[in-house]
This record gives structure tokens, sequence and C-alpha cells, in this order.
């Protein structure tokens, strides 16, 4: 296990790399940098936050979803609140998830001069600076007077998290990148925060050279696929999501110590079923555009398909994918279902 300044070692990118990415991401205040011995890729803000998230305490009945953005995150944050909370549905529909499961490192890319636009535009109406004000705040110190149980969302590797993170209850999420980018690219280009500017080619092109948030997406997931069979730790797939949302609840009843009966769990998918969720206020991010972080009618719950990445895919980026995954893969038994 590393120390805290290896593991969190920063390393700044190159000014002609540093430059380019500050062109295409236009939403983003403070530059990129790399960070530990794999290098992930955070933004400038998350140097201020990173010990306090590294040494935050774990408590055992504390309920993580960990995942590379843009994997279904949102959709298990819900099933798995349901699931550890009795099924409570009118807590679910009356706090909005952000509330209920929050987004550890949301501040990291939510720099206060943005919030103050934000707020300024929108006359400092108090709803808005209120849920501004939640998100640009660094969450570890908050959250260690969070009454329990606690149900965190992050999109950080395990590596940056705690060393006693499988103390608690993590479940992870991966999905195929090609349909991870996909979505990605989609929501970069809406949310203020981000702002991409630039075509799917190149936001894909980014990806595969560990430029984009959180990357590298292989190191990633290889971290949590290493710890698999820990007890503490649920590995799901988004396509596993797609293809048997029942086979997933009683995997995620079964890992929380929960017990339904079947009308119960039917019931349950019904309310995560993809056209219940898009409309759902309480989960379908909405909130986002209300407050102003998002330019244009960005969906945030979108598509919700497997494989729809083959209408954003020219038989190059195809060939480079294949020859991505395959390399990425090659020292590894983890493999996307299909
Ligand atoms: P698409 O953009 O491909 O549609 P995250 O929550 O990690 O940001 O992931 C978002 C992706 O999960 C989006 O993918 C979104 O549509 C999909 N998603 C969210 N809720 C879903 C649901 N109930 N059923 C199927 N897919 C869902």
């Amino acid at each position: 296990m590393a120390d805290a300044a290896t593991a969190l070692k920063i390393k700044e990118l190159d000014q002609e790399t540093q430059k380019t990415m500050r062109k295409l991401f236009t939403g983003e205040r403070g530059g990129f940098v790399r960070i530990g011995p794999k290098g992930y890729l955070v933004t400038e803000r998350y140097k201020e936050m990173a010990a306090d998230i590294y040494n935050m305490e774990i408590r055992p009945d504390d309920v993580w979803v960990v995942t590379y953005a843009r994997s279904g995150t949102t959709w298990t944050q819900e099933l798995v609140w349901m699931v550890a909370n009795d099924l409570d549905y009118k807590t679910s529909k009356a706090i909005v998830l952000p509330e209920r499961f929050p987004f550890l490192e949301h501040a990291m890319m939510l720099y206060p001069s943005l919030k103050q636009e934000i707020l300024e535009e929108k006359n400092n109406d108090p709803h808005v600076k209120k849920v501004l004000e939640l998100f640009s705040e660094p969450f570890a110190k908050p959250l260690a007077s969070t009454p329990s149980p606690r149900f965190i969302k992050s999109h950080l590797p395990i590596s940056l998290l705690s060393p006693k993170l499988l103390d608690a209850k993590v479940v992870y999420v991966a999905r195929d990148p090609r349909d991870a980018a996909v979505s990605f690219w989609h929501m970069g280009s809406s949310l203020r925060t981000i702002s991409f500017d630039g075509d799917f080619k190149t936001y894909w092109n980014l990806f595969i050279k560990d430029l984009l948030y959180w990357t590298p997406f292989f190191e990633h997931l290889k971290e949590a696929w290493e710890q698999r069979n820990n007890p503490n730790l649920l590995f799901i797939f988004y396509e596993e999501l797609q293809k048997d949302l029942k086979g997933v609840v009683h995997r995620v009843a079964d890992f929380l110590g929960k017990t339904y009966t079947e009308e119960q769990i039917i019931e349950l998918c019904d309310h995560l079923n993809f056209k219940n969720f898009k409309t759902n206020p309480a989960v379908n991010s909405d909130l986002l555009r209300d407050i102003g972080l998002v330019h244009n009618k960005h969906e945030f719950i979108r598509k919700g398909k497997t494989g729809g990445w083959r209408d954003y895919f020219d038989e190059e980026m195809t060939a480079q994918a294949d020859k991505w995954m395959e390399v990425n893969l090659r020292d590894t038994d983890l493999r996307f279902p299909h």
C-alpha cells in the first residue's frame, strides 16, 4: 500500500498539452494535473481536496458506488439506495439523489468563479445558491459529521480513496468504454463545468491517451477488478443491469444483507426502468438544468442502450478501439459481457 505522499504525488502536464486541453475544455478554470503512480487525470482544484479525500474516515456501514464516469452510476446509486433503505419510495421521491447520495469530488470541477457567475445570472436565487454551494464545497469534511449510514458516489479510482475503503461496502460499476466515451462526450459538451468544444472523435482520442477526467480508464477498472473477490466489493457491469436488472437487484440485496419478496423486486425494477427513471425528477438530474449548470437541453438520462457507440465510430476508430481494448485486456481476465 502506497503512503499518502506517493499515492497523491502530483505531476504537471507539459505546457503544450495543457494549452491544448484548456482550449478544448473551455469550462475548466484551472487546468489539469496527473496524480498518483498511475497518473490519473484530475483538475487543478482537486489538489486542494486530494488529501482530505484520501484520509477520510471510512465507516463499516458506509455504502459507496464507485465508477468511471457515465457507466451507469446514477442508475446503480438509486438501486443501491432503495435496497439499503427498505424500499423507501417516499423519501426517494422527496429528496433528490445528489443529496441522498453525494458526489464526493464534485467540487473539483465547480470552481468558485463559475458558481459566482451562475449566481449573478440567476439573480442570487436562494434555491440555486443553496445547491451550488453544496456542489462547490469539497464534501470530505462535511461527510465526517453526516449521520450513518452514509451513501457516497465517486468517480475516483480506488487508489485515490482511503486505503481503508473496503472496510465499507463498495459497489463498482464498469461499462464498455466505447459507450461510456460517447455518453461522456454528450455530457462533457453540455455541462458548464466541462464545456468541451470539439467533436466526438477528438474526445475519443483524448480518452485513449488518458487525457479525460479520471483516466486511465483501464487502470481504474482493473484496480476494482482485482478486488472483486473481496466480500465488501461488488463488481457489476452496466451491460448486466441492462440485460438482467432483476438479477443485479438480487445480487445487491444479498451484498447488503437485505431480503425482499419477488413482488417487491419487480416493483423496484419498474421504478428503475429507463422510462420511469428518465421522468423521475429526483434522479434525472433536471436539477442541474434548473440551477444553470447545463448549456443546452442535455439529457443526463439519455439513451440507456448498449452498443450505441457504433453510430459514432468510423472504421479507423473501431479498429483503434479494438486494438486499445485488446492491449489493455491482455494482462487481465476482465471482459465486458456482450
Ligand atoms: P447514455 O448516455 O449512453 O444513455 P452515469 O449515471 O454514470 O453518468 O451514466 C449515465 C448513463 O447511464 C447514460 O447513458 C444514461 O442514459 C444511462 N442510464 C441512466 N439511468 C438508466 C436506466 N434507468 N436505464 C438504462 N440506462 C440508464
